[in-house]
């Protein structure tokens, strides 16, 4: 069926920050291309889905949601599907969802306009989802929505292959982007006001290994963004364990914008199960590397990803996450119940653990976060501490983070957005601590 050039568009982004990245650089090549982004779905031409495969749930609820657009008769928008699903799915997806016009995968966000104007001109359904990611993106070309914190890829795909994970599949291997293209990018956020950069990969410590003749790693890359001016805080996102190295420690110890946090996914706490994870470390391991970052940035706090209920995980074997929960005293953590992913290492194993016992023990998990954060919270009340304020709320607060990632609402003037200012903490609403500004301001 001959289809018209879209005037108008809509995207949703399902998943984690690489995928919100992806989008921004989706919406500016289709502003490029003279497309506009709308924001209510019934006015736009062509409707975008950016999705996630990591856990069932996340595939669901895409497949209902193009489904009911599916099911219009009148005015139905060209529909693409993007992201993890469209890797993990790939062909099948047309005919799971007869209405989709295209599927592009992760490798292939260059390949939008001309998969498009395939599906306009030549009236058929594309596909391009590549296994392989070739440094080929344009990131410049970015819509981001925000205009003071931005996100910057630095390396692509997985190599680690833990035994539950889809990303590997649906990124494929590590790719490092080069030293002087995330110079130039940073330098232009600086350019453009922003003040804070998270880096982005989903294991940015990897950064570099797969380029042996750069000779730039991880924390080398860290002090040559430190060095650009405007940047007040760079953060990064995620850690594996595995390649958290003394070096990247004392990097964070000693450059003054990176934010003394470092999300540390553990996954688990008995080594039994890290093992049959495919994490490569111990619970040991783990702890010995905790202690050395608290020792080299004695004010560090630390995030972490924690999945319950993998196949044959025990009571006692739980316990021990909750022990090591415990002893780390998280102040960040995403608690997931095992989700079995098709084409991953542990399919091969029986799903065993029922999901009454799976819910039981992220709820004790759970209530174990929030009153350690609560205690967090607590100890930082009558204390002053740096605010980047982001934005005014509509209640007239303003609203930011501290450098270890604590929300903090005040009172203040406008004007106040995108500086750093101290704010002195008087109480919490929720999670969200309340201050004022404190008089040397
Ligand atoms: N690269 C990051 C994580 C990316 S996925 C890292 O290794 O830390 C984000 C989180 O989703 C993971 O840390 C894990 O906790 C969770 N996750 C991944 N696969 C899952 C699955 N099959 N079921 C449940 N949670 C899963
Ligand atoms: Fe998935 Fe493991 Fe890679 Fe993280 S390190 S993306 S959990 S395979
Ligand atoms: Fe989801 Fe893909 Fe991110 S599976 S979590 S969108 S890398």
């Amino acid at each position: 069926m001959q289809r018209q050039m879209p005037k108008t568009f809509f995207i949703r982004t399902y998943g984690c920050q690489m995928n919100e990245l992806d989008t921004e650089i989706m919406v500016g090549q289709l502003t490029q291309k003279g497309l506009k982004q709308v924001f209510d779905e019934k006015q736009a031409d062509m409707m975008l889905f950016n999705t996630c495969s990591i856990r069932d749930l996340a595939e669901r609820k895409v497949m209902g949601k193009i489904g009911q657009i599916s099911r219009r008769t009148k005015n139905r928008p060209i529909i693409g599907v993007t992201g993890c699903m469209a890797m993990a799915k790939k062909e099948t997806l047309f005919r799971k969802l007869p209405h989709v016009d295209f599927v592009l995968g992760t490798n292939n966000i260059t390949d939008l306009s001309n998969v498009l104007d395939e599906v306009i001109h030549l009236g058929q359904k594309s596909i391009r989802t590549t296994d392989q990611f070739e440094e080929n993106l344009d990131y410049l070309v970015a819509k981001r929505g925000d205009k003071i914190k931005a996100h910057v890829s630095i390396i692509r795909g997985c190599d680690k292959f833990c035994t539950y994970c889809v990303v590997p599949y649906t990124r494929g291997q590590e790719v490092s982007r080069p030293l002087e293209d995330i110079k130039e990018e940073v330098r232009m956020l600086a350019d453009q006001g922003y003040k804070e950069i998270t880096l982005l990969g989903q294991n940015v410590n990897s950064y570099g290994k797969d380029q042996p003749e750069w000779k730039t790693l991880f924390h080398d890359l860290l002090y040559h963004l430190d060095a650009i001016d405007g940047i007040e805080r760079i953060r990064f996102l995620t850690s594996h364990p595995i390649d958290i190295t003394e070096e990247l420690m004392h990097a964070i110890a000693t450059l003054p914008s990176l934010c003394e946090f470092v999300h540390f996914p553990i996954q688990a706490g008995s080594s039994r199960v890290l093992k049959k994870m495919h994490r490569i470390y111990t619970k040991e391991q783990y702890f010995e590397k905790v202690e050395l970052l608290k020792k080299i940035v004695p004010n560090v706090s630390l995030g972490t990803d924690i999945i319950v209920g993998f196949p044959t995980e025990t009571e006692e074997e739980f316990c021990e996450t909750l022990d090591v929960f415990k002893q780390i005293r998280y102040s960040v953590a995403f608690l997931y119940t095992y989700s079995p992913r098709k084409g991953t290492p542990a399919m091969r194993w029986k799903d065993d653990i029922s999901d009454e016992v799976k819910n039981d023990r992220l709820h004790r998990l759970m209530d174990l976060h929030s009153s350690i954060a609560a205690e967090h919270r607590q100890k930082l009340l009558n204390t002053s501490i740096e605010v980047l304020v982001e934005r005014q709320n509509k209640d007239g607060y303003l609203c930011g983070r501290t450098r270890c990632w604590k929300k903090v609402i005040f009172k203040g003037p406008a004007s106040l957005i995108g500086t750093l200012q101290n704010v002195h903490l008087h109480s919490c609403n929720h999670e969200t601590l309340v201050g004022g500004l404190h008089l040397s301001n």
